[in-house]
């Protein structure tokens, strides 16, 4: 695999139907042209997801939007002005021509615009949008640099458009609507507050646990191969596992109290939130790749952020599927 900073070669696979790794905000993803029913199988190969799980498409224009979306609620077109390019994923419906494999039959397609320049210049270099699901293979900690794609890809693509550290470091929110109201299936940094802001007079609702029975998500997500162990109080879980090799992901300073942990990483020295969603993944694949017995991680706190937060954090630990 070649890392590469051209848009140029980018385009250059893209349009012989290759699939690459690509640069966004949120975490980097697995891109193919939404057209070409073999680069969308060749995703699902690579990441060995299963097929009924449907794809966000990425697109660089509005009129992108249009060619694969109808019906498209005046709600989805005032968040757009407000959100995109940015973390929020739309589900309309989709154009009927939309492939099949894209949509996992599903007749709906999930849009959305991310704010990454190489993203978008190589959106906006090419005539067609992009399917891209994360970069990582279906179950695994999600990749926020290219260097996490190589390591998790580097036989099976041919290019990851290198643009550096994900600014988010958090997949992004997906809403669909229903009925006038806006539906908040996957939670990000964009929150409710954040929609109602914009559509003030409208119901918004969460409907995450119909999320967990829809195509794609799962549970168990971006699990590392260490157990994760969650927990309220970091000093009863050190004494439990005090004859263990303990790797620490620590909000704060707390950590460097205690000897027996063999390493930490720091989210967020100051506690910021938003700096902690922005390493929380790439702490955990190197945590992960330590040889430790288990990884520890307490509780956020209960913040919108915080909850999105501990949401990852469970999903990480879960052990079945
Ligand atoms: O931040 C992100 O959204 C990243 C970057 C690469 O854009 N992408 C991402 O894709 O997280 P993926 O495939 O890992 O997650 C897509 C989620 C899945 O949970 C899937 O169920 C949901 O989007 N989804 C996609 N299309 C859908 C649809 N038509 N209806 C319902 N859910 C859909
Ligand atoms: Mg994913």
């Amino acid at each position: 695999m070649i890392l590469s900073t051209s848009v140029q070669l980018a385009k250059t696979y893209l349009e012989k139907g290759g699939v690459i790794g690509l640069p966004t905000e949120t975490v980097y993803g697995l891109a193919g042209n939404i057209w070409d029913q073999e680069a969308i199988n060749k995703i699902f190969a690579i990441k060995e997801r299963p097929k009924n799980h449907p794809l966000i498409a990425h697109v660089a224009h509005w009129n992108q939007v249009e060619s694969i979306a109808s019906d498209i609620p005046a709600m989805a077109q005032q968040l757009a002005e407000r959100f995109w390019p940015g973390p929020l994923t739309m589900i309309l419906t989709a154009k009927p021509d939309v492939p099949s494999a894209a949509t996992a039959g599903l007749g709906t397609i999930a849009v959305r615009m991310p704010e990454h320049p190489l993203a978008l210049k190589l959106l906006s270099a090419l005539p067609f949008p992009l399917v891209a699901p994360s970069a990582n293979p279906f179950g695994k900690i999600s990749p926020t640099s290219a260097m996490h794609v190589f390591s998790y890809f580097k036989g099976k693509i041919p290019l990851t458009l290198d643009g550096g550290n994900c600014k988010i470091g958090l997949e992004s929110t997906i809403i669909g609507f229903k009925d006038n109201a806006v539906v908040i299936y996957r939670q990000g940094v964009i929150s409710k507050d954040d929609i109602l802001e914009v559509l003030p007079n409208t119901a918004v609702y969460y409907d995450i646990d119909s999320q967990n029975n829809y195509p794609g998500s799962h549970r168990s997500h971006y699990a590392p191969k260490t157990p994760l162990i969650i927990t309220e109080s970091l000093e009863e879980t050190l004494e439990k596992y005090t004859d263990q090799k303990i790797g620490l992901l620590s909000l704060g300073t707390k950590g460097e109290n205690f000897s027996t942990i063999a390493e930490i990483r720091y989210l967020s020295k100051t506690n910021d939130l938003k700096e902690a969603a922005s390493n929380l993944y790439a702490h955990l694949h190197e945590l992960d790749s330590l040889n430790l017995d288990v990884i520890v991680a307490e509780l956020f706190p209960t913040s919108d952020l915080g909850m999105v937060l501990n949401d990852k954090l469970i999903r990480a630990s879960s052990q079945f599927v």
